[in-house]
C-alpha cells in the first residue's frame, strides 16, 4: 500500500500497538503526528521514527477526552503539513471489574477514552477530509467488538460503539472520498494486556499461567499472541486502499480467536 507523504494522525501513538503503526507507516514514507497525553514520551517517540526515515515523525500532546486539546492538536498538525489524509483512532485503556463492582467513575473514565475520544478526533479532522475529497479513519477497535468476556462491562461496551461509530462515518463519508473501518486485534502483549494478567487472576481466582492459555490464547488456533507488527500491518492496508470498495468493515486479526 502506497502511504508515501501521506499526513496521518495516530493517538495513543507513545507506546504500544500506537507506536507500532506510528513506525510502519514512517517506514513507509509516511508524516506522522504522534499524539499522547504527555509531549515528552511523544516526542521521545517521533524522535527515534524521524532518525529512522524515510518518512519523519512530530510530537503532538493531546488527551482526546479533551475538546480542545484535540481541535488544537489537529489545528498544530495542519500548520506544519497542510493536510489530514489518515486518522488512527488508538489511544485506549483497560479496566476490568464485575459489574457489580465496577466503580462508576472508571465506567465514564474508560468510555470517555474510547468513545469520546474517536469521536472528537474524528470530528476534528473529517471536514480537512472532505475539503480534499478523500481519507481514511481507522478506529482500533478489539476481538471484544465483536465478542464478550467476563470483567469488561465497560471495555466491550465500548469496542462494541466504535462499530457503530465506523459505520455511519463510512456512510456520511462516501460521498466525500472518505472511508472508516475497524481493526480488531486480539490479545497483543503490550503494558495494556501485561497490566491485565496479575489482575484476572486476582479477580478470577486462578493462576497467571491459566489467564494467558485459558483466558486470552484458549480460543485461538495455535495459542499464540497477535503481535504489534500484524496489527500494524493491517492499519497500513486500511491507510493506503484507495476506493470506497474497502470501508464499512471489522477486520479481525487474532490468530482464529474470533472467526467471521
Ligand atoms: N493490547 C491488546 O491486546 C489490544 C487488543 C485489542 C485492542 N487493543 C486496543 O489497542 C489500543 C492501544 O492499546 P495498547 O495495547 O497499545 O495500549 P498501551 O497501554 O500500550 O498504549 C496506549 C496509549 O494510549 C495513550 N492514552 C491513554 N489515554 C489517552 C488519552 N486520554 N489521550 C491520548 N492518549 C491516551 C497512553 O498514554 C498510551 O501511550 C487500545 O485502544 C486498545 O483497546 C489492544
Amino acid at each position: 500500500m502506497n502511504i508515501e507523504n501521506k499526513v496521518c494522525i495516530i493517538t495513543g501513538a507513545a507506546r504500544g500497538i500506537g507506536a507500532g503503526i506510528a513506525k510502519v507507516y514512517v517506514q513507509n514514507g509516511a508524516k506522522v503526528a504522534v499524539a499522547d497525553l504527555n509531549l515528552d514520551t511523544a516526542k521521545a517517540t517521533a524522535d527515534e521514527l524521524t532518525a529512522m526515515g524515510p518518512g519523519e515523525a512530530m510530537p503532538i500532546a493531546m488527551d482526546v477526552t479533551n475538546e480542545a486539546q484535540v481541535n488544537d492538536g489537529v489545528d498544530a498538525v495542519l500548520k506544519a503539513w497542510g493536510r489530514i489524509d489518515v486518522l488512527v483512532s488508538n489511544a485506549g485503556i483497560q479496566i476490568i471489574h464485575p459489574i457489580e463492582k465496577f466503580p462508576f467513575s472508571d465506567w465514564k473514565k474508560l468510555l470517555a477514552i474510547h468513545l469520546d475520544g474517536a469521536f472528537l478526533t474524528t470530528k476534528a479532522v473529517i471536514p480537512h477530509m472532505y475539503e480534499r475529497g478523500s481519507g481514511s479513519i481507522i478506529y482500533m477497535g478489539s476481538v471484544h467488538s465483536l465478542e464478550a468476556s467476563p470483567l469488561k462491562s465497560a471495555y466491550v461496551t465500548a469496542k462494541h460503539g466504535l462499530l457503530g461509530l465506523a459505520r455511519v462515518v463510512s456512510k456520511e463519508g462516501a460521498s466525500h472520498g472518505v472511508r472508516a473501518n475497524v481493526i480488531c486485534p486480539g490479545f497483543v502483549k503490550t503494558p495494556l494486556v501485561e497490566k491485565q494478567i496479575p489482575e484476572q487472576a486476582a479477580d478470577l481466582h486462578i493462576p497467571e499461567k491459566e489467564v494467558v492459555e485459558r483466558i486470552m490464547l484458549g480460543e485461538t488456533v495455535d495459542k499464540k499472541f497477535t503481535t504489534i507488527d500484524d496489527v500494524a500491518e493491517v492499519a497500513l492496508l486500511f491507510a493506503g486502499f484507495p476506493t470506497n470498495a474497502l470501508t464499512g468493515q471489522a477486520l479481525v486479526v487474532s490468530h482464529g480467536w474470533h472467526m467471521d
